[in-house]
């Protein structure tokens, strides 16, 4: 019996506390294993047709064309994997970004696509012109978040080439699984100057541009310390850090307009967070844990940022939206 089934028949055993003392002892465990036999093909079945339903490819029109048109925003992490994604997605609403992180070349290769895809001369096919007209400019500039002085250039830099800033994404981050007990006290702390101390020097940077311009903050946090992650110590510790800060300047800047969220993505597919974290044998275990039987795309953390960033979501302040699939609440389940 597989532990879906196990979980089912304990849970059907205490709804039925009168037939459970009428019955034979037999009787009981040939229904309860017939029962519990439906339940695992109906979840099984269930599963395959979410995974179906919820990996179709995305319609290009989820939002209305231009929602973040005259919108500046600055992106850390923004040349690779899912910040990266997320600077491109604000591009194709309209936003002009600067994308942010340590490699040039990382950046350039990053910002170069979204230019290309936005080039005002395109001579492909019809309506074209139209399309990339409506996609915003990318900027590169390089800055370690861990130096504030690189970060206050960098805003500085963003508002000389765009004028404003009124979106900040919060994406840089480092990662790699190490026990707690092998951890050296430098790992710890390169993971929290990166992802909490970094996000801290970036949201107090660009404060005043924010304050100015009644602008917002999306933080990536993750999911990792909703319950214990095993060789995650450091990350947990810092992307816990990551929903404190959050919550508390969202009750802070709230009082100046400037709206402070968080994403909390589950697994994505073909990031480098998946490739360190994930080991490919147990992959596909994990995978099945997923409610909706798939890991998250890019595009699932794109669509969540494109609707925290835009006017659709002008009245949630000190949210960690959770895109994960259903994955770390079915975490701790039987199954
Ligand atoms: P990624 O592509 O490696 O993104 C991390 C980015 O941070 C890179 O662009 C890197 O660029 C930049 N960065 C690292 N250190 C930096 C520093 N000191 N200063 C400035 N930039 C720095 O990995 P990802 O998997 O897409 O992760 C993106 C975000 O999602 C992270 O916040 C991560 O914690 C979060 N997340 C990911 C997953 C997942 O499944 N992948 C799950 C939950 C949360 P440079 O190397 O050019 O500096
Ligand atoms: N296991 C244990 N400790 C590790 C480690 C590993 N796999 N990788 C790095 N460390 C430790 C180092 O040993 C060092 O500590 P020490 O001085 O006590 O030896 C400390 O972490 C800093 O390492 P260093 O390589 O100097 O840091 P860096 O600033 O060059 O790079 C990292 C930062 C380590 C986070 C690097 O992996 C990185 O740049 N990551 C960005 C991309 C990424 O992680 N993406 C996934 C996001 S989810």
């Amino acid at each position: 019996m597989n532990s879906a089934s196990l979980a089912f028949s304990f849970f059907a055993t205490l709804r039925e506390p009168k037939a459970r003392f009428r019955a034979k002892p037999q009787r009981i465990e040939r229904r309860k294993a017939q029962r519990s036999h439906q339940f695992a093909s109906d979840l099984s079945v269930k599963m395959a047709e979410n995974h179906e339903r919820s990996s179709r490819t995305f319609v290009d029109t989820i939002f209305a064309k231009q929602i973040l048109k005259d919108h500046v925003a600055f992106v850390t992490g923004g040349g690779t994997g899912i910040t990266g994604g997320v600077a491109r997605a604000l591009a194709e609403a309209g936003a002009n970004v600067a994308l942010v992180s340590r490699s040039i070349e990382h950046l350039d290769t990053a910002a170069r696509a979204i230019n290309d895809a936005g080039d005002r001369n395109p001579t492909v096919r019809e309506g074209a012109l139209e399309q990339a007209a409506s996609i915003g400019e990318a900027f590169a500039v390089a800055a370690d978040v861990r130096k504030p002085e690189e970060v206050e250039k960098a805003i500085a830099a963003t508002i000389e080439r765009f004028g404003k800033i009124d979106i900040v994404v919060n994406g840089a981050a480092g990662n790699f699984l190490c026990t707690a007990e092998e951890l050296s006290p430098n790992g710890f702390g390169t993971v929290v100057d990166i992802d909490l101390k970094g996000t801290f020097n970036v949201c107090r940077a660009a404060f005043a541009e924010l304050k100015k311009n009644r602008g917002q903050i999306l933080n990536i946090s993750a999911t990792l310390h909703y319950l214990g992650t095993p060789m995650q110590l450091h990350v947990s510790a810092a992307k816990a850090g990551v929903d404190a800060l959050t919550k508390n300047l969202a009750v802070e800047w709230g009082h100046y307009g400037i709206r402070v969220n968080a994403i909390a993505p589950g697994p994505i597919e073909d990031t480098e967070g998946m490739k360190r974290l994930v080991p490919e044998p147990i992959k596909e275990k994990i995978r099945q844990r997923v409610p909706l039987g798939r890991f998250g795309l890019i595009k699932d953390i794109e669509n969540a940022a494109v609707f925290l960033c835009s006017d659709a979501a002008s009245y949630i302040n000190g949210a960690i939206i959770v895109v994960d699939g259903g994955h770390w609440l079915a975490s701790s389940s039987l199954r």
